[in-house]
């Protein structure tokens, strides 16, 4: 909770509101799904297009996944935590993900993931020894318009800047969990 308020006080409003567009990506998976017929043989081409998407599965995506292709969630996460080339929720307190798909990445993204990483100290699918930021990429998240698109703690920012970025990544590590609020 405190997270999300926190990403809403450091960006502009704006920015982050435009970006409601995060539920498209479920729809651009969901369109997938439907391309194989919901067939429960392609669950791995469905996760590795989760992965595309959100930069790593979460609850949310692989109990989506079940329920769609009708398979025991047990299922989709032992697949999910079977094979290295899936990224399973990074263990950072806040997460954000770099969109570096084509349309992202033409826009800068990776002077952004490369401000991230250097201020952050860690690269990309790395986590801060505080605990505090995991840094992720993805494959375009399906909003190309928006690009370059960052994703903080699941909310899609529009046209994201390095400075952007650090403000939020910064603001993070610097609010004191458990016992300071902020309002
Ligand atoms: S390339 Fe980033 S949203 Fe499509």
């Amino acid at each position: 909770m405190e997270s999300k308020t926190g990403v809403r006080q450091e960006t502009s409003g704006s920015k982050v509101r435009e970006s409601a567009s995060e539920d498209k990506r479920f729809k651009i998976l969901e369109t997938q799904m439907k391309r194989y017929q919901y067939r429960q043989d392609s669950l791995i081409e469905v996760l590795h297009k989760a992965q595309d998407l959100f930069g790593y599965l979460d609850d949310e995506v692989l109990t989506f996944v079940a329920q769609r292709l009708k398979l025991p969630p047990s299922r989709v996460y032992s697949v999910a935590t079977f094979y290295h080339l899936f990224t399973l929720k990074p263990q950072g307190e806040h997460t954000c993900v770099v969109c570096m798909g084509t349309a992202c990445y033409v826009k800068g993204a990776d002077k952004v993931l490369a401000a991230l990483e250097h201020d952050l100290g860690i690269k990309a699918g790395e986590t801060t020894s505080d605990g505090r930021v995991s840094l992720v990429t993805a494959r375009c998240i399906g909003a190309c318009g928006l690009a370059p698109a960052v994703v903080y703690d699941g909310k899609v920012a529009a046209r994201q800047s390095s400075d952007d970025a650090l403000a939020v990544t910064r603001q993070w590590r610097e609010h004191v969990t458990g016992g300071s609020h902020t309002h």
